[in-house]
């Protein structure tokens, strides 16, 4: 069969069957590079990449539309406005803490005790259904939700998370709305309810602020259940695409669930499901030798940056067992995810419930699959 095309520009290549030639290309070209049709900078190298996602002069939303103009007003566009992921400084430094510090006491064994149950009450067809329930769902009753709410919390962030899409209609961005004023509406009541059950992650975040049901706290919170949606579905879904195409990947786990674990690290760097992010200058700067005045825009090429040689030997080849494996999927400096292990912990179970359950990998290889339209997340829609 001929080869596809190469992507025609850095966000079709998010969702191209194969953009990493392409990636590879544009790394090895200018530290950042001007696409004068999309009107960004592109940065691809892991060194640039670091240095963009460090820069104090760059901010994560442009400095005069802190939310996106279609949802300013609506309850989408005050939980975006309140969320970590899209403030810098003041706000910024007040919120990530505690939730950072609250997902990095998660006890992962735990974590994946109770993923692999709440994956066994879900219907395992069509798989890139149970991709996105999951992950939502696992998260969900780590904050408290109760298992009859599971499912209908995982709808309302399908509807939400829209709102963090430029290419979202207007119905689309209505639904993200009243999905937002639901999910507050709960996580205020779930947030009176004291105490939070023992070992939750809504015990730990409250733990970490304790009486804190602010608007701010409720809206960071719905932001874990979004920050889990499409980019844990994408790891899932990429790591079954690794497991089928991958030689001998599937010899090498045999029945090893432990194996499981390094199998979606591994994915996450070599098929990561976040292609990009972006940042916007606020104040005059240069990066990568290069002035740039506010105003301008930085695609941010992290799937690019995972294969850079100066991180790891060999980065296009999959391999199980990386020594010492270095990746930017996840980001890096302030912003650096906090919920990666918590993500791969999700999708390792999701692996092995779907296995377990008797996934036939051949099939999902023979009636392939595409890519859901998407600027930045690479999610694989099984045909
Ligand atoms: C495979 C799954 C995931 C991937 C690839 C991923 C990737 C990322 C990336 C690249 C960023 C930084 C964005 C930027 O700097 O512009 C980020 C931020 C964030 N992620 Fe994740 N993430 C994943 C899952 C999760 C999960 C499961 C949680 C928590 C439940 C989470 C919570 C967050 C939060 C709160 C932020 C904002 C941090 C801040 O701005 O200070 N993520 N994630």
């Amino acid at each position: 069969m001929k080869p596809p095309a190469s992507p025609a520009d850095v966000i079709a290549a998010v969702t191209h069957p194969n953009p990493y030639p392409w990636y590879a290309a544009l790394r090895n070209g200018p530290p950042l590079v001007f696409d004068e049709h999309l009107r960004l900078w592109a940065a691809s190298r892991a060194e640039v990449v670091c240095e963009v996602l460090a820069c104090e002069a760059l901010r994560v939303r442009p400095p005069a539309e802190a939310v996106p103009r279609a949802i300013a007003g609506t309850p989408a566009g005050e939980v975006f406005g309140h969320l970590v992921r899209m403030n810098d400084g003041a706000p910024h430094v007040a919120h990530r803490p505690p939730l950072q510090r609250a997902l990095a006491g998660l006890d992962r064994q735990a974590v994946h005790a109770a993923a692999l149950k709440i994956a066994a009450g879900l219907p395992a067809a069509p798989v890139s259904d149970l991709c996105f329930a999951m992950p939502v769902c696992a998260v969900a009753h780590l904050l408290g939700f109760a298992d009859d709410m599971l499912l209908r919390v995982t709808d309302w962030m399908r509807d939400f998370v829209a709102c963090l899409s430029a290419l979202s209609s207007a119905s689309q961005l209505q639904a993200a709305s009243e999905a937002a004023a639901a999910l507050m509406m709960r996580f205020e009541q779930l947030v009176s309810d004291q105490p939070a059950a023992g070992a939750s992650l809504l015990a730990a975040v409250q733990a970490e602020v304790p009486g804190d049901g602010s608007r701010v706290t409720l809206a960071n919170l719905v932001g874990l259940l979004s920050q889990t949606c499409e980019a844990t579905a994408g790891l899932l879904g990429n790591s079954l695409i690794a497991l089928a195409r991958e030689p001998g990947l599937r010899r090498k786990i045999g029945s090893r669930a432990e194996l499981l674990q390094p199998l979606v690290d591994e994915v996450a760097r070599h098929d990561p499901s976040v292609h990009n992010t972006r940042r916007f200058v606020a104040e005059p700067t240069v990066l990568a030798g290069m002035p740039l005045a506010p105003g301008d825009a930085v695609l941010v090429v992290l799937a690019a940056a995972n294969r850079d040689p100066s991180l790891n030997p060999a980065p296009a080849t999959f391999e199980l067992l990386r020594a010492e494996r270095r990746m930017l999927g996840f980001g890096h400096g302030p912003h650096a995810c906090p919920g990666q292990a918590l993500a791969c912990t999700l999708a390792a179970a999701g692996v092995q419930a779907l296995l377990a359950d008797g996934l036939d990998i051949d099939m999902l290889m023979d009636r392939g699959w595409d890519y859901r339209p998407s600027a930045n997340v690479r999610i694989p829609v099984f045909r």
